[in-house]
């Protein structure tokens, strides 16, 4: 069986197998959930977009006060470190920050001796099955019950957990946060809808993650020149949607045929959404690839 995570991992300053890694049950991560990750494409042992991964790192690092433990190139040998050590051509490199382990448990911040907890891996970057692009996958919609500062990606998941494993125990791919009646993103991806030949995404607010992969959609977009609309879109817009997709880093594109049980548009892939996924992947073999 292929290993999810490779050896070595990043724990704390040190490059050591998984097997070895482990941290204090005081480390604020493990208490508070008080840290910050990214998850990064890598294509032919290129990361993608690192740059902007970096600088989102550095937003959600600022919007909790808490402070980067190293430089963008400091990270970037990091990350081409656990790069060149896995087995894979294509991956996906995780990085986490935590606020650190102190001698106590505060809910107010630890001193500023005590150092932030840093954790890093790669695993292997697994796109979606052909058979699973074919037929599209199934989502529900569950209210969205996350905090005011989704934009963050922090480590506090537990809305997001929740959502999604509703949607795992309803069969379903991927749960969409609603909130005040307005479609906001999924548990783990950015939505995006298509009526009429217009693709609709929802503006970056406080209340929903700006995606890598969002942003590159948002380019092909305009470098096509398909009409594309940023604005709230309203559940019952959602749900009168002739596409729906969901995308993420990790998911590429992918599109949700069925949404509560009823079928999106004609409940097969739609037209945007395959031609999207092919600007995508000629994006990705021709700019990704190539670095
Ligand atoms: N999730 N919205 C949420 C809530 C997410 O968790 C993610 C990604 C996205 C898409 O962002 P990007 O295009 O930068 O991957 C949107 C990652 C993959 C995860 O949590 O594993």
């Amino acid at each position: 069986m292929t290993p999810y995570v490779a050896d070595p991992v990043f724990l704390n300053g040190q490059f050591l197998p998984l097997a070895e890694a482990g941290v204090s049950p005081l480390d604020r991560g493990y208490l508070y959930g008080d840290g910050v990750y990214e998850v990064i494409p890598v294509y032919s042992r290129r990361a993608f977009r690192i740059d902007e991964h970096l600088r989102r790192l550095q937003a959600t690092l600022d919007g909790i006060q808490l402070r980067n433990p190293f430089t963008v190139d400091a990270w970037k040998s990091l990350i081409f470190k656990l790069i060149d050590s896995a087995p894979w051509e294509d991956q996906s490199i995780y990085l986490q920050v935590t606020r650190g382990a102190d001698n106590k448990r505060d809910h107010a911040f630890p001193p500023a001796s005590v150092e932030p907890g840093v954790f890093a891996f790669a695993s292997p970057l697994v796109t979606t099955a052909a058979e699973v692009r074919a037929t599209g996958v199934a989502a529900i919609t569950v209210p969205d019950l996350r905090w005011s500062r989704c934009d963050l990606k922090v480590l506090s998941l537990l809305a997001n957990v929740l959502a999604r494993q509703q949607a795992v125990a309803a069969g379903c791919a991927e749960a969409i946060l609603i909130r005040d009646g307005y479609m906001k993103e999924g548990a783990a991806s950015n939505i995006f809808i298509v009526k009429d030949g217009v693709l609709l995404a929802p503006p970056k607010t406080t209340l929903m993650l700006p995606g890598i992969t969002y942003d590159v959609i948002l380019e092909l977009a305009h470098s096509y020149g398909q009409p594309l609309e940023i604005r709230e879109i309203a559940e019952n817009e959602l749900r009168a949607a002739d596409e729906v997709w969901m995308t993420s880093s990790t998911k590429e594109i992918l599109a949700i045929t069925t949404l509560d049980g009823q079928p999106v548009g004609s409940g097969q892939p739609g037209p945007l959404g395959q031609q999207m996924w092919q600007w995508y992947q000629d994006f990705k073999n021709t700019v990704m690839r190539k670095g």
